[in-house]
């Protein structure tokens, strides 16, 4: 092909990736030329703009290494993460919604016992955390396995502070009793803003926007004929309920760390200072066709 102008150009890709002898890597490629094309077509970029467009992906590549994805921040903080998830997750009524994984899920959590307190050498309010593993009609899934992980009370995950802790804090797998039950303590997470030192910070700050997530407990749970739940529990009344940066947000997610003055925990443990409690009951969808083992996703942060 010659001679291809503004108007033309886009056909005579479309005609090359045609050929794709795949048929899903001629979806996906004439989809991303058709986009690409009328992205550029509706913000005709100056060359110096389309300089800049390309430096930023190289920045964010550069950024990238075994602890830090600057790609999947940016495509959490567009939107892009959750819009895949939904799309992977499309539950029928009464499973627990979803959310993003988020980069400080650890593969290999430390296995601790039910009633385990897996704040380490975190300080900050103590909270107690129970709930239930049930499939989608209520029935309870005994032995479920609930991975656990959060941030602490200045919103920062024991990864983010390897140098400063012995060991990982704030992270734990269980796995449930015979009744589909769990309980553990922990303590009361904080908001805390995603990692923005990079080139998807410097977008945020070019849109306007705060880098903040409100206060969350993750949670990925398994059983056995059951799609893996990949989740968190947001604190109702979190000030950034409505601006979550990744728009992980979802009312069915969001629970309350109700708030307790010192005496007995509802486990009989006696407190002498303030304590929260959150329950949350998880629905797992059933899926008799896969195993229903943690997966093994995302980077080591
Ligand atoms: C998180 O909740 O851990 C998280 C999710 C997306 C981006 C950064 C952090
Ligand atoms: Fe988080």
């Amino acid at each position: 092909m010659r001679n291809v102008d503004e108007f033309t150009i886009t056909g005579a890709v479309l005609d090359q990736v045609r050929r794709a002898p795949s048929d899903r890597v001629r979806k996906v490629s004439e989809s991303l030329v058709r986009h690409l094309h009328a992205f550029v077509r509706e913000i005709e970029p100056t060359q110096e703009e389309w300089a800049a467009g390309i430096d930023f992906l190289t920045r964010s590549g550069h950024m990238c290494d075994d602890k830090r994805q600057e790609f999947i921040l940016l495509s959490d903080a567009l939107g892009v993460s959750m819009l895949v998830d939904a799309i992977n997750n499309r539950l029928p009524a009464g499973a627990t919604e979803t959310t993003v994984l988020g980069p400080f899920y650890l593969v290999d959590s430390p296995a601790a016992p039910l009633g385990a307190d897996i704040s380490g050498e975190l300080r900050g309010m103590p909270l107690f955390v129970d709930g239930s593993v049930s499939d989608v009609d209520g029935t309870r899934l005994p032995g479920a396995t609930l991975e656990v992980w959060h941030a602490d009370a200045d919103g920062y995950y024991d990864v983010q502070q390897l140098d400063r802790l012995s060991t990982l804090a704030g992270r734990a797998k269980f796995d449930a009793d015979g009744n589909g039950r769990f309980n553990f303590w922990t303590i009361r997470p904080a908001a805390y803003p995603i990692p923005h030192d990079g080139p998807v910070g410097q977008m945020l700050e070019a849109q306007g926007r705060h880098p903040f997530r409100p206060a969350h407990v993750h949670f990925m749970v398994s059983a056995l004929g059951h799609k893996t739940l990949i989740t968190h529990v947001f604190a109702a009344g979190d000030e950034y309920l409505d601006s979550d940066v990744v728009f992980g947000v979802k009312d069915s997610i969001v629970s309350t760390f109700a708030e307790h003055a010192p005496g007995i925990a509802p486990d009989g443990r006696k407190l002498d200072e303030p304590f929260a409690h959150l329950h949350y009951d998880f629905r797992l969808k059933r899926r008799p066709d896969v195993e229903g083992q943690p997966i093994a996703v995302g980077l080591p942060p």
